[in-house]
């Protein structure tokens, strides 16, 4: 078991600009912990979990393992075990020779290596399939099959590519509460990349966030959520993603649809020393809600309803000075609006609001 630590690493590619894939990444991962990479497609996560397994070069900076500098050491010496998305299981091997491969190329024992072996296919649930070849396995059984050849190992490290992505729907929920409790179980030192929110959300004690190569931030979900620190992450993480727009600001708050939206005191001080004359309001779909007529708020043309059985995700068009903006709103999924009604929404709670810089896209609020 061991920490890992990024200081200040960077994978530069060459090309005309060159691609700094990942720019300068400072992270600390505790031993035991689950740490998630998440980002969209191409911000560097696939290349910044290669260049902790050895097989990228680290152009600038250092990566330590276990307190150890390993930024020159290749991937058979540092400890590590990763499982890719495509799980490269050996098709001429059965499921027990796949698992205890490399084991046998460390000239373990058989006896042992039949030991270790039954004792992942126990915790993954394999004992039925021991003699099957790959082919003959589902899906979720080889991505269990893959796990299983990083767990005889008994690294210090764990490295995940986007393992559930050739599961289906269904699957993927299952296998990762099964990854997560496997990993509470062991203590192993996990980082996981996804560009998937939802399983980064669910899974990571802590999440790092990357865009274009550059980590915009690394907390708990709960304050990724609560708390992004641009207007980035706010958009990137929930399902459905956070409303932001700009809008121009009066005395008093933001200005929607020819409503003043008030703000906090600790907001408008903030807006008033950045000295903005427009922000970047942010409210995420539940923060919303459905008020009568009579009460105050803002006119929104219902477009689209999704219905999800609790609640349902009402689409539809707000006015930001002459132009209909989007904006979705989480309401209950017994009573939804129906298609082309106009109804009233209004913020649930001014401390909900999420306030950026325009142009920054930095947190305003604390
Ligand atoms: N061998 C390479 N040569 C040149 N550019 C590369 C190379 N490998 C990756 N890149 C570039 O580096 C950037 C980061 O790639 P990377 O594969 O790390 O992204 P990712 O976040 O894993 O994306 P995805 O979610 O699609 O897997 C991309 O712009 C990619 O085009
Ligand atoms: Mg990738």
């Amino acid at each position: 078991m061991a920490e890992v630590s990024y200081v200040k690493a960077s994978r530069i590619f060459s090309g005309n600009p060159p691609v700094r894939a990942v720019d300068e990444l400072s992270l600390d991962v505790s031993d035991g912990e689950f740490l998630v990479l998440v980002g969209p497609s191409g911000s560097g996560k696939s290349t910044a979990l290669r260049m902790l397994a050895g097989l990228e070069d680290v152009d600038e900076g250092a990566i330590h393992i276990g307190g150890k500098d390993v930024t020159n050491v290749p991937p058979k010496g540092r400890d590590i075990a990763m499982v890719f998305q495509s799980y490269a299981l050996y098709p001429h091997m059965t499921v027990a020779e796949n698992m205890g491969f490399a084991l046998k190329l460390r000239g373990v024992n058989k006896a042992e290596i039949k030991e270790k072996v039954a004792e992942a296919a126990r915790m993954l649930d394999l004992e039925k399939y021991l003699d099957r070849k790959p082919k003959a396995l589902s899906g979720g059984q080889r991505q269990r099959v893959a796990m299983g050849r990083a767990i005889v190992r008994e690294p210090s490290v764990f490295l995940m590519d986007e393992p559930l992505s050739n599961l289906d729907a269904k699957l993927r929920v299952e296998t990762r509460a099964n990854i997560a409790a496997l990993q509470a179980r062991l203590g192993t030192t996990t980082i996981y990349v996804t560009h998937d929110q939802v399983e980064a959300m669910t899974m990571g004690h802590r999440v790092a966030v990357l865009k274009d190569g550059l980590l915009q931030q690394c907390d708990t979900p709960r304050a990724l959520y609560d708390k992004p620190a641009n207007a980035f992450v706010a958009g990137f993480m929930g399902s459905p993603a956070m409303n932001l727009k700009t809008v121009p600001l009066t005395s008093e708050g933001a200005k929607l649809d020819g409503l003043v939206v008030p703000l906090e005191r600790r907001m408008m001080d903030k807006v008033a020393a950045e000295g903005l004359s427009t922000v970047t309001f942010g409210i995420r779909p539940e923060s919303l809600a459905l008020v009568s007529s009579s009460e105050q708020g803002m006119d929104m043309t219902v477009e689209l309803v999704e219905e999800l059985g609790a609640d349902a995700l009402m689409h539809g068009s707000i006015r930001i000075g002459d132009t209909p903006e989007r904006f979705v709103v989480r309401v209950d999924g017994r009573t939804p609006p129906t298609l082309g009604q106009t109804v009233k929404i209004a913020v649930r709670d001014a401390s909900e609001i999420h306030l950026f810089h325009p142009e920054s896209g930095n947190r305003l609020t604390d």
